[in-house]
């Protein structure tokens, strides 16, 4: 029987609780189970964004570009060792979606003669519809991925590495080698996972990914999100939106477009630079805890929350297999829609409600507690028995 006395001597041993005090929390009672949509404010990404207003911007004006222009792929490269990434295969740009919009048409660009894109019926809206739209464009066809669809016909997949509804992680190298041998070519969505779980994109085989920075990463609303491509194939990389953040001598104005041979080729405009400073801050402070020590953590506290659903009686459909699960323990409750609320007006417990029936409860290495998944499940069993 686990009482909330285990979850205290769990946060007394962890290794990792000192890096709450790295973030704002100005309710320190609010059970904060929601970091898996938007992460936590670090305290450096405050100061940071003072500093970068105050003297970059208000000071250096216009020269502030000579540090600001590089900041895509300065990040990327931060980020990219989270990932098993190399230098130059990741930049920091635009949004997931807008991402896996310029990804679908370059993998689609480097299998020619397949007429096919596949995605899942339950996939995260936004890639389904970016699939959706970027196949109307380009004049392929969608078809559904499912168990033993055939592959023999399809140029790219796009399939989220963790699910984002019930938590499962799919098999990232299995699945990639199986679409690599049938000549298709994935497009992992890494939202859920990155800063996560263990991600190693080159020992999977991966050739490209995208993925955002506001959950895990804690890169702050609206921070920009990631694109990932393998260097082998960045020379023949065709993608559909030709800016000037791609040209690799972006200030010649007169000479044709030639784009970047690395990653940067898939920027387009002017970046976002207050919100990639906060990437860039919160990407830091996951890389100094390290990742093998963030995915024990998330490991340990989805582990502790599996445990104490299955002592409540409450259902989780999150795999109790910990490589095959992210960073998030689903509750399925047919009065999910309106449990969410409760939590938040009875309880002080901020968890999330995704459709039709599931309750997420994120569990962010950095910042959750183990009491914090302790007395979110205690609360959502008791309110569950009330429904
Ligand atoms: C799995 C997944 N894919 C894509 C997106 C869309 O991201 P963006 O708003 O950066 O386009 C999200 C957003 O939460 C997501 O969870």
């Amino acid at each position: 029987m686990l009482t909330r006395a285990d979850a205290v001597a769990l946060d007394a041993a962890d290794p990792l609780a000192r890096y709450r005090a790295d973030f704002v929390i100005p309710d320190p009672s609010l059970v904060y189970l929601d970091g898996n949509s938007l992460g936590r404010t670090p305290r450096r990404t405050l100061a940071r964004l003072g500093s970068l207003a105050g003297e970059e911007w208000a000071g250096r004006l216009i020269g502030g570009w000579d540090d600001w222009l590089s900041l895509p792929s300065r990040v990327g490269d931060a980020l990219a060792p989270l990932i098993g990434a190399h230098t130059g295969e990741v930049v920091v740009h635009d949004s997931t979606s807008v991402n896996l919009f310029q990804l679908v048409h370059a993998a689609a660009a480097l299998r020619t003669g397949r007429r096919v894109v596949a995605v899942a019926d339950d996939e995260f809206p936004s890639d389904r519809y970016v699939v959706a739209g970027a196949a109307q464009a380009l004049g392929l066809d969608v078809r559904r991925l499912r168990d033993g669809i055939r592959l023999g016909d399809v140029a790219v997949i796009v399939r989220s590495l963790v699910d984002y509804r019930t938590g499962e992680a799919a098999d990232l190298a299995g699945f990639t080698a199986a679409a690599r041998d049938a000549g298709a070519i994935v497009i992992w969505d890494l939202c859920h996972a990155v800063g996560a779980i263990e991600v190693d994109l080159h020992a999977a085989g991966v050739q490209m990914a995208v993925g955002c920075t506001y959950k895990f990463l804690n890169g702050g609303p609206g921070a920009p999100a990631f694109s990932f491509v393998d260097h082998s194939l960045h020379a023949k990389l065709q993608q559909p939106i030709h800016g000037w953040f791609s040209h690799r001598d972006q200030f010649e104005t007169d000479s044709p477009y030639a784009p970047h041979l690395d990653a940067r080729r898939l920027l387009i405009g002017t970046p976002p630079v207050l919100s990639l400073v906060g990437a860039e801050e919160g990407i830091a402070l996951t890389a100094h805890a390290g990742m093998a020590a963030v995915a024990a953590k998330t490991t340990a506290l989805t582990q502790f929350g599996l445990a104490l659903c299955d002592q409540a009686g409450l259902m989780s459909p999150t795999p109790r297999d910990a490589a095959r699960r992210g960073g998030h323990v689903a509750v399925v409750h047919r009065d999910a829609r309106a449990l969410v609320p409760r939590l938040a007006a009875e309880a002080h417990v901020v968890a999330d409600f995704r459709p039709p029936d599931i309750v997420r409860l994120g569990c962010s290495a950095l910042t959750t507690r183990f009491t914090d998944v302790y007395d979110g499940i205690d609360a959502l069993m008791n309110l569950a028995a009330s429904a």
